[in-house]
C-alpha cells in the first residue's frame, strides 16, 4: 500500500544547474565559483568537477523524458547564473518548452550556489551589490520565460551555501569567515526579497524560496546543552527564516552581526518579508548538539567540522540507518520540522518539500539491466509517510519533490554520492532507470486526482 496524499498533491523531482548540466564552456559560459573551487588539488573527493557533470545541457530531450515517463507534475531545476550572463537563455527556451509540452510543470530556482566567479572577485554575497545584481538576473529569466513558467523558487539554501561556503571553507568560495559570514547571509535574503519584487512586477503566478531546514536536538537535558543546541539552530535556521517569515532576526547579536546600519536593515527586512505563495523544505537529517567538552573531539560529525571554538558541538544523531552518505535516517524529523515551522510562523505559506532524497551507492545495471536500490525506496516511502503525518497534524503541504531525478554532482563528494530516481554511468553518460523511479512512477499512479 503506497502512501496516500489529498487530492491536488503535487509530486515532482529536484535537480540544480551545476551539478547535472556539464557544458562549461558552451557558449560563452564562464565560470562560476564552483569551476574555482573543483580546479583547487584537494577541494573534491577525487579532485573530480563538473565540467561535464550528468551532461544534462546535451541530453535535456531525453531527460525530461525519462522524468515525465514517472508521471511527475513539477520538475524544479535550476538556471546557472553564468550561462545567462553569458546571454545563452536559448537552453532554458528549449527546456521549458519540453517539460511543457511533456506536461511537467517547469519550477526553476533562480540561484543554486553557482555564482559567476566575476561576481566572486567584485566581493561575491559578502557585496551587497551582489543582491542587486540577482534581481538583474531575475529580471532577464522572468522577461524571456514568464510566458510559460508560472512557479518560480528565489534561492536555493541559503543557510548551507552560508555555512560551509562562507563561515567554512568546505565548499566554494570557501571564505573561512566564521560569524563574519553573517553579511553573506543577509545579502542573499535581500537578494531574495528584490527577486521576489521583480517577479511579482511581471506577473510571476507562484513565488517561494527553497530553504534547508532541520530539527536541533541538545544532547541533554543540561542547560549548558539546550542553550548550544539554541544558539546552533537560531544560526542556521531562524537565520534564514525568521527574517522572511517574521521580518527580523531571531536575536539582537544576529542582527548586529549582519552589519547593516539599523535604518537601512529595517527597509530591508520590509522587503524580505514579502508574502510568498510556498515556503519550500529541503530535509536530509536532524542535527543533535552539545555545550563543547574540553579535550573532546568532534571531527567526522556533520559532513564538515565545526571550528572548536564555537559555542556548540554537534554529536552523532541516533539512529538506527544511515545512507552511503553516513547522513542520519530520521523520517520522523521530517514531521517535526514541519510541524516546528507551523507553530513558528502563524503566516506559513503552504509547504511543498523541495528536496528530500537519499544517497547509496547504487551498483551498475545488472545483467537483468535493472538497478535494485531497495534501500532508497524504503527512505523514500518512509519520508512520504512522514510528510503525510504532517498533513494528518494540520500543516499545509501541497506537494513533494525527490532529490534528485538524476544521478549528479554532490558538491564536494564529487560522483560517489548518487541521489538520483535514474542511474548515470558517468563514464558512457548512459542512463538506467532505478528501481526507485519505477516506485515512484506507481506511486503517483496510485493517489486519488481530483
Ligand atoms: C542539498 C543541496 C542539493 C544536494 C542535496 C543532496 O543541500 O541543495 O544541491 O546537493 O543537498
Amino acid at each position: 500500500m503506497y502512501p496516500q496524499f489529498p487530492p491536488g498533491f503535487r509530486f515532482g523531482m529536484s535537480t540544480s544547474a551545476y551539478q547535472i548540466e556539464g557544458a562549461a564552456d558552451a557558449g560563452g559560459k564562464g565560470p562560476s565559483i564552483w569551476d574555482t573551487f573543483t580546479a583547487r588539488p584537494g577541494a573534491v573527493r577525487h579532485g573530480q568537477d563538473a565540467r561535464v557533470a550528468s551532461d544534462h545541457y546535451h541530453r535535456y530531450a531525453s531527460d525530461v523524458d525519462l522524468i515525465a515517463e514517472a508521471g511527475v507534475h513539477d520538475y524544479r531545476f535550476s538556471f546557472s547564473w553564468p550561462r545567462v550572463l553569458a546571454g545563452d537563455l536559448d537552453f532554458y527556451d528549449r527546456l521549458v518548452d519540453r517539460l511543457l509540452a511533456s506536461g511537467v510543470r517547469p519550477v526553476p530556482t533562480l540561484y543554486h550556489w553557482d555564482l559567476p566567479q566575476e561576481l566572486e572577485d567584485a566581493g561575491g554575497w559578502m557585496n551587497r551589490d551582489t543582491a542587486h545584481r540577482l534581481a538583474d538576473h531575475a529580471s532577464a529569466l522572468v522577461l524571456r520565460l514568464g510566458d510559460r513558467v508560472r512557479d518560480w523558487i528565489t534561492m536555493n539554501e541559503m543557510n548551507v551555501h552560508t555555512l560551509y561556503g562562507y563561515a567554512l571553507a568546505d565548499h566554494a568560495p570557501a571564505r573561512g569567515l566564521g560569524l563574519g559570514a553573517l553579511p553573506a547571509a543577509h545579502h542573499q535574503l535581500l537578494a531574495h526579497g528584490l527577486a521576489v519584487q521583480v517577479l511579482r512586477t511581471h506577473g510571476a503566478g507562484s513565488i517561494g524560496v527553497a530553504q534547508q531546514h532541520f530539527p536541533v536536538t541538545a544532547a541533554s537535558d543540561d542547560p549548558a546543552d539546550v542553550e548550544a543546541a539554541a544558539i546552533f539552530s537560531a544560526l542556521t535556521n531562524w537565520t534564514f527564516s525568521d527574517p522572511i517569515l517574521l521580518g527580523d532576526y531571531p536575536d539582537e547579536l544576529i542582527r548586529a552581526g549582519v552589519g547593516v546600519p539599523e535604518a537601512q536593515l529595517d527597509r530591508d527586512l520590509e522587503l524580505i518579508r514579502a508574502r510568498l505563495d510556498f515556503y519550500g523544505v529541503n530535509y536530509y537529517e536532524p542535527t543533535m548538539i552539545e555545550a563543547p567538552k574540553a579535550g573532546k573531539d568532534y571531527s567526522g560529525v556533520l559532513e564538515v567540522d565545526i571550528p572548536a571554538d564555537m559555542p556548540f558541538s554537534p554529536v552523532p544523531v541516533k539512529s538506527d540507518e544511515r545512507t552511503d552518505f553516513g547522513w542520519a535516517v530520521v523520517p520522523a524529523g521530517l514531521t517535526d520540522i514541519l510541524v516546528t515551522l507551523r507553530d513558528r510562523y502563524p503566516d506559513l505559506p503552504p509547504v511543498i518539500i523541495t528536496e528530500n532524497g537519499a544517497s547509496f551507492h547504487d551498483s551498475p545495471p545488472g545483467p537483468d539491466g535493472r538497478v535494485h536500490d531497495e534501500r532508497r525506496i524504503s527512505y523514500l516511502d518512509a519520508h512520504l509517510r512522514a510528510v503525510s503525518d504532517a498533513i494528518t497534524a494540520g500543516v499545509r503541504v501541497d506537494g513533494y519533490y525527490v532529490w534528485s531525478a538524476i544521478d549528479n554532482f554532490e558538491w564536494a563528494a564529487g560522483y560517489d554520492e548518487r541521489f538520483g530516481l535514474i542511474y548515470v554511468d558517468f563514464s558512457t553518460l548512459e542512463r538506467t532507470k532505478k528501481d526507485s523511479w519505477f516506485w515512484y512512477r506507481d506511486l503517483i499512479a496510485a493517489q486519488p486526482r481530483n
